[in-house]
């Protein structure tokens, strides 16, 4: 896998001409290469590139009881789309199915998963995380994580410390943690959340009574209010939208409309795009190549909203960042 970020692409995130980019990129030295006439660069440039960009960590999960959402999928290109803004990403799968990570073509019995860093202290996760890109680890899963529920009832480990503790000691050594969960509302679910900055709830176009998100939602409410914490931002993105079926039409609409989750919604939806499946099944993504594809514009704009990177020349956002001095070289 070699994702790539397109000069054209940073420009648009940085709110600066394609010039401006081509001319850091010379100025400073950095590594591109070019395909088909279109400048690109990767993982290390790209940390040099959004330099003034540092933000603190920051931990999302991926939750919807539902199955076949795009929890895993978005989670992983999610990932890759942020390591070429410069971020350094950890992804952690507790799903036991570990398709996310058979997507990156580990094998996971050659690994610790997370139920074996909670059934052994001497197991420590920043021993347990596999490189699979420059700048993107995993925590793979494997079938034994299918026992992390009963194992956090049984030994009566604290919801709201049992994944925290092994979380919190990473966010100084990564820009960006995500957690794939499986489509259920257990309790290593239950610590994802409690561990998290944010939610995200991927849903696709359907009847809304057989979403899942209502009963994803008053969970995760219930969970914060059970233990007494203030609650956890929570966003919607609609997956797999077609624009010709009235199915993905009305159910955007019903969305944006909703009373709730109307202004719960990212401001975009990710497309039904053939090359998403296409990539995922040679263990690749949208970002190997450098096409204009569906999938890599609207993953791209989620990624820039999820990092609150969408509106770099906007005040509002500049004032955030660390060093806005810097921004000012472009
Ligand atoms: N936007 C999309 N366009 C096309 N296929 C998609 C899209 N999002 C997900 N898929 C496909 O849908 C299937 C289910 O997605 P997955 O991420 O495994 O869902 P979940 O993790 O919620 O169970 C996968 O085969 C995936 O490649
Ligand atoms: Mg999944």
């Amino acid at each position: 896998m070699h994702p790539k970020m397109l000069a054209i692409e940073a420009a648009d995130i940085l709110g600066v001409s394609v010039q401006a980019i081509h001319k850091q990129l010379k100025s400073k030295k950095l590594a591109y290469n070019k395909l088909r006439n279109r400048v690109y660069f990767e993982y290390e440039t790209a940390i040099k590139m959004f330099a003034p960009y540092k933000q603190p960590c920051k931990v999302v999960v991926f939750v919807l009881v539902k199955g076949g959402v795009g929890k895993s999928t978005l989670c992983r290109e999610t990932a890759i789309r942020a390591t070429l803004m410069g971020k350094k990403v950890l992804v952690i799968e507790i799903d036991h199915q570990g398709n996310l990570t058979k997507s990156f073509g580990i094998n996971a019995n050659d690994y610790p998963v997370l139920i074996d860093l909670l059934d052994d202290s001497l197991i420590k996760i920043t021993n347990s995380t596999v490189n699979v890109l420059p700048g993107l680890d995993i925590l793979p899963s494997r079938y034994d994580n299918s026992v992390l529920d009963n194992f956090i009832m049984l030994k009566q480990v604290p919801l709201q410390k049992v994944l925290k503790s092994k979380v919190d000691p990473l966010r100084s050594a990564y820009d960006l943690i995500l957690i794939d969960c499986p489509p259920s509302l257990g309790q290593s679910i239950s610590a994802a959340v409690l561990t998290s900055d944010m939610v995200v709830l991927p849903t696709t176009p359907c009847d809304f009574s057989d979403s899942g998100i209502d009963i994803t939602v008053n969970e995760i409410n219930r969970m914060c209010n059970d233990h007494d914490m203030p609650k956890i931002p929570m966003k919607i993105i609609l997956n797999q939208f077609d624009n010709r079926e009235k199915d993905s039409r009305d159910t955007y609409s019903d969305l944006i409309k909703h009373h709730q989750y109307g202004e719960m919604m990212f401001s975009g939806y990710i497309r039904k795009c053939k090359e998403i499946e296409k990539y995922r099944r040679r263990k690749s993504t949208v970002f190997d190549s450098t096409a204009s594809t569906a999938g890599r514009e609207d993953i791209d704009t989620f990624t820039r909203e999820l990092l609150e990177m969408h509106n770099l020349k906007s005040n509002h956002i500049v004032s955030h960042f660390t060093n806005p001095e810097m921004i000012k070289g472009y």
